[in-house]
């Protein structure tokens, strides 16, 4: 039961991190590409973030909190854990790093020269935050697939 109710918990806050990089990145970056004038690409993102930090930083701090409390309850640490909870581990925490970067570096800066009006600066951070949002992008397929597909590797 309670491993079920972890392993729920875990699915859905990497559902909804992966799932919302997949759509600012594949979905709505390309999308608003074109829109002018340029200044309001910048203020559609400071706003589109702003919504996006509230939901994944609580998916964020779920999947980490879930992760070692099914690693600890249910495998009895990381000595009965197989590989792939190790791979799964191993990128989480360079997820986790990244988002931190991303949420208290990059963000900030980003959102303080949009108010600013001084989207030169937004366009430098905005490009930051585009590559951490990649990588974390990639990072989370490859966490996602260990995890799940981890059980049945030979
Ligand atoms: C601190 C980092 C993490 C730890 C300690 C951790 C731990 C675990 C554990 C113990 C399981 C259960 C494995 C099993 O039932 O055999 C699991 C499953 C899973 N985890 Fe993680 N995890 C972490 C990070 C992540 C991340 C970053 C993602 C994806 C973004 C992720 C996605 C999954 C998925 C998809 C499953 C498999 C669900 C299933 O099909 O049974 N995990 N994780």
């Amino acid at each position: 039961m309670t491993m079920t109710v972890l392993l729920a918990l875990h699915i859905v806050a990497a559902t909804i991190w992966v799932g919302g990089m997949f759509f600012a990145y594949v979905i709505l970056r390309p999308a608003i590409g074109g829109i002018e004038p340029a200044s309001e690409r910048p203020k559609l993102w400071r706003r589109v973030f702003q919504r996006f930090f509230l939901f994944v930083s609580i998916a964020v701090i779920t999947l980490i909190a879930t992760g070692y409390a099914m690693l600890v309850h249910v495998f009895g640490g990381f000595a009965g854990a197989g590989i792939y909870i190790h791979i799964m581990h191993g990128v989480g925490l360079i997820m986790f790093l990244a988002y931190g970067h991303l949420r208290f570096a990059a963000w900030p800066k980003f959102r303080n020269a949009v108010d600013a009006g001084d989207f030169a600066e937004a366009g430098q951070r905005l490009g930051l935050i585009r590559k951490i949002v990649a990588v974390n992008l990639g990072l989370g397929w490859i966490a996602i697939i260990a995890g799940a597909t981890g059980p049945y590797w030979p």
